[in-house]
C-alpha cells in the first residue's frame, strides 16, 4: 500500500463494491464529469467494471484517514487478442470533497507507474473525455496522454445540446513504435 496526501492507495478488490458505488453516485451528481448520469450509476455497473478490472486490467482505490474510498481509477483490456496490449475506457473519479487537492494526480500517476512496471505487455492506455471537460483534458495531457482526434457530436447533454468526445491515449514511451 502506498501512502500520499494523507490517503492510502491500494489495488481495488471486489470487496470495494459498496465504497466505489457510493463514490461514483456522489461524483455523478455533478454534471459534466463522468459520462453516466446519476440514475445510470448502478451496483451492477460498478460490479461489472470491478470484475473486468480484476480479471484483465488494473485498478486502484484511495482511502482517507476514516477508511472511506475517496478516489478510484480503473481500466481493462478488451477480450480479443489484437487488443491484448491495450487498456481501454480508463475512468477516474475523485470525491468532490477532496477534488483539486492532488488526489487525482496521485492515484493516476500511481496507475501509470504500475502499468509501466507491472504490466510490461501493455503499451497503450485509452480514455475518452468530453470536449467541455477542459480541466480533465489538460490534466490527462499533463500525464502524457495525447489527443487522437475528435468524435464530433458524440455526447448528448441533458439539455439536448451535442458536443464532441475527445479520444486520448498514453503510449508506453519505449514501445510507442513497435515497428522499429
Ligand atoms: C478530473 C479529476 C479526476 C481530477 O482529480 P483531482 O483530484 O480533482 O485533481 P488534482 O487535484 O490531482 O489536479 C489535477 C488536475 O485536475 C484538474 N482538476 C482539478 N479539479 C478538477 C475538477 N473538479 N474537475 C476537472 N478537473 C479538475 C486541475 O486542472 C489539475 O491540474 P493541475 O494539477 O495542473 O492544477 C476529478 O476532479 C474528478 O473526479 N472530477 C469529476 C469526474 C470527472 O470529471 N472524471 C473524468 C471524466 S473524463
Amino acid at each position: 500500500m502506498q501512502r500520499a496526501n494523507n490517503i492510502d492507495l491500494r489495488p481495488s478488490t471486489i470487496d470495494d463494491l459498496a465504497g466505489v458505488y457510493s463514490l461514483y453516485c456522489t461524483v455523478a451528481a455533478t454534471p459534466g464529469g463522468l459520462a453516466r448520469l446519476p440514475f445510470e450509476i448502478t451496483r451492477s455497473y460498478v460490479e461489472t467494471f470491478l470484475h473486468a478490472t480484476l480479471a484483465r486490467g488494473l485498478g486502484f482505490v484511495a482511502i482517507n484517514e476514516h477508511g472511506k474510498i475517496v478516489a478510484e481509477v480503473h481500466s481493462y483490456s478488451p477480450e480479443i487478442f489484437c487488443f491484448s496490449h491495450v487498456l481501454k475506457d480508463l475512468t477516474i473519479a475523485v470525491h468532490p470533497s477532496v477534488q483539486g487537492r492532488g488526489v487525482g494526480r496521485t492515484i493516476f500517476t500511481h496507475f501509470l507507474s504500475s502499468v509501466t512496471t507491472q504490466r510490461p505487455h501493455i503499451s497503450r492506455v485509452e480514455l475518452i473525455a468530453r470536449e467541455s471537460n477542459e480541466r480533465a483534458l489538460a490534466f490527462y495531457e499533463s500525464l502524457g496522454f495525447l489527443r487522437e482526434g475528435e468524435l464530433r457530436n458524440r455526447v448528448l447533454n441533458p439539455d439536448g445540446s451535442l458536443e464532441s468526445d475527445i479520444p486520448m491515449a498514453w503510449l508506453r514511451p519505449d514501445t510507442s513504435d513497435l515497428k522499429e
